[in-house]
């Protein structure tokens, strides 16, 4: 037994999933999946076959043609879950499992019609990213293993579903008041792209091959926001080759989502916080679609190579938004960038290992691990490679890479052969092997400078011997210029400070929730009463953990708010996801006691 991912318990001597086929109930009643997979082996197979489950009861196990299979699940691990092992008989080429999820499945979100903006419909979504499609089936769970899908799945006759797949069809369910929606997924993708949402569901084309969803509340809203896709397609092709994944659709879900936006193939899925009112926040949608290309074409092969899928895309989003945008614009996303990753170095500590791009995370919770420096530090690594050579070399080079490892997932190692063998020498020119294997940030790091950006840290920077913008200079600030401002300013402000920056500001009343969480984290961290019912608002509503983790931590500096958050955290608790609850629990561990 060998074990390349310390994620899973995939075992590459053993056989691998080459289709998969799932056929599923959705129970909201008693909030499970329930049905069966099938794996499909790809030929006659024999002997020990490990697959990652986490949470789910297994029904029956049998062989393509109907043998039943021994098997044993193990006791839960931490982190990886139970083992499922199966003893296939000599010649199984397909095993069916029976299985349910559990209640408290942490792929799955199942949510109270109160938790949506129609009220009236409960809504169901995945997020198997990192570890947790075997939460939703058992399976291989490595990003190794990639297969094709098929899926049917089975809801209330007035739902509907989505899938990280194309659309099927679908047939009347065999129980009366149900339906059955057909799914297929024909290119290879790792588990974690797996996904599933169902709910009250209506949807707007954008073009021939772009589409949004959302409950029919916000629809129109979504469709105007992200109106613009198909010219970031368009770009993004022009980048790095054609998009080959038919269709770009989008799936706006429910605020607990607690991302804002998940690469699901053919469907991303998007947080309804971007949903701003003016098209400011669309580079999560650059981010995700750019992962079409680096991360779902080519995969980190485990969460180890993390970087991979982050860093890369993260470049990649910000040459889209520099090619619509242009270059000023892209100064500012490479500042808000760099405020992310000074923020997750400070609360690891420069020395921690979590801040190499190459990490090891035997033993480590990779949603533990998760925070910007893959995406930043890899981006920078990224394009410093870029600049050493020039863009159009570069250029070739990315195709080059896409070309020869579509389809794959790969190591660090992996992409450091490709680089020595296309570029060589420049490798050792930027210092690779540091920036790779090293804590910290390598001291060659690219600096995106721009006259705005430095106009803008100079006035933020002013603040506190009384500089303060004019009102002609505020009204011409576009949303990224107004956030960068904000996060330079102190964290922690006088009430007549607080009062002059809402009141010239017009900061509490927006919707744009990049700024107005950046605002809340320095007025509660001020100990601003005037902001307490609207950050009541917000965390009682939206579940990103972008923005639960300043605000909660925020909270921690004073007395009488800690008070707050924890009254706020004991009625919003059951409404969030999983992943929240645990990152505002770490947050919340670290208070002062009063
Ligand atoms: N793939 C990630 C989200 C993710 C990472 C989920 C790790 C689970 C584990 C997605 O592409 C992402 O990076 N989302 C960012 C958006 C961004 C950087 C523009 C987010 O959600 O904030
Ligand atoms: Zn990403």
């Amino acid at each position: 037994m060998s074990r390349p991912d310390p994620h899973s318990y995939f075992d590459p001597g053993q056989p691998r999933t080459r289709r998969l086929d799932l056929a599923l109930d959705v129970d909201f009643a008693r909030r499970v999946l329930a049905g069966r997979v099938v794996l499909d082996l790809g030929g006659p197979s024999q002997g020990p076959l490990d697959l990652d489950t986490k949470g789910l009861t297994v029904g029956f196990v049998r062989t393509g043609d109907g043998k039943s299979v021994p098997f044993s699940l193990a006791a839960e691990e931490p982190i990886l879950g139970c083992r499922l092992r199966l003893e296939l008989p000599p010649g199984t080429a397909a095993v069916e499992i029976a299985y349910e999820t559990a209640p408290d499945s942490a792929a799955l979100q199942w949510l109270e019609p109160a938790q949506t903006e129609g009220k009236r419909h409960p809504f169901l979504f995945s997020q198997n990213q990192s570890i947790n499609a075997r939460a939703m089936m058992p399976c291989q769970d490595s990003p190794y293993v990639r297969a094709p899908y098929r899926a049917e799945v089975t809801l209330p006759e007035a739902l509907g579903a989505v899938m990280s797949a194309g659309p099927a069809g679908t047939r009347p369910g065999l129980e009366p008041g149900t339906r059955r929606w057909l799914f297929e997924m024909p290119q290879p993708i790792p588990s974690y792209l797996l996904a599933l949402a169902v709910g009250d569901l209506a949807s707007r084309d954008l073009s021939p091959r772009s589409r949004v969803w959302a409950e029919p509340a916000t629809v129109e809203q979504a469709a105007w926001e992200f109106a613009g896709v198909e010219r970031m397609i368009a770009t993004a092709e022009g980048l790095f080759g054609p998009y080959l994944w038919e269709r770009y659709d989008m799936l706006v879900l429910p605020p607990s989502f607690p991302y804002g936006g998940m690469e699901n193939p053919r469907m991303t899925f998007l947080t309804p916080t971007l949903l701003a009112g003016d098209r400011s926040l669309v580079d999560v949608v650059a981010h995700e679609l750019a992962h079409s290309w680096t991360g779902n074409l080519v995969t980190n092969a485990t969460m180890e190579h993390f970087w991979l899928n982050e860093g890369f895309t993260v470049w990649a989003e910000r040459r889209i938004v520099e090619a619509l945008h242009g270059e000023e614009a892209t100064a500012l996303a490479w500042a808000i960038g760099q405020n992310a990753l000074d923020e997750s170095v400070a609360r690891f500590g420069k020395d921690s290992p979590l801040t190499r791009l190459r990490t090891e995370m035997t033993g480590v919770d990779p949603d533990d691990a998760y925070s910007s420096i893959p995406y930043e530090k890899g981006a920078r690594f990224v394009a410093l490679l870029e600049r050493t050579v020039g863009r159009e070399r570069f250029g070739r080079f990315i195709q080059a890479y896409l070309g020869r490892f579509r389809f794959t997932s790969i190591t660090t190692e992996d992409f450091t052969a490709f680089l020595d063998e296309q570029l060589p020498g420049v490798g050792a020119q930027v210092g690779a092997r540091a920036w790779l294997y090293e804590v910290g940030m390598p001291d060659n790091a690219p600096v995106f400078r721009s006259a705005e950006l430095e106009a803008l840290t100079a006035l933020a920077e002013g603040f506190e011997g009384g500089g303060r913008p004019t009102p002609a200079q505020v009204s011409a600030w576009a949303p990224a210029e107004m956030l960068i401002y904000l996060q330079h300013l102190p964290r922690e402000l006088g009430a007549d400070a607080c009062a002059w920056l809402d009141t010239n500001l017009k900061l509490t009343g927006r919707g744009n929730h990049e700024i107005l969480v950046e605002w809340l984290t320095i007025a509660v961290g001020s100990d601003y009463e005037p902001v307490f019912g609207r950050v009541r608002e917000v965390l009682s509503r939206v579940g990103r953990m972008k923005y639960l983790r300043p605000l909660y931590g925020a909270l921690g500096r004073h007395a009488r708010t800690r008070a707050l958050a924890r009254d706020i955290y004991a009625a919003a608790r059951p409404g969030y996801h999983a992943l929240s609850r645990r990152v505002i629990e770490s947050v919340m561990e670290k208070y002062r006691d009063d």
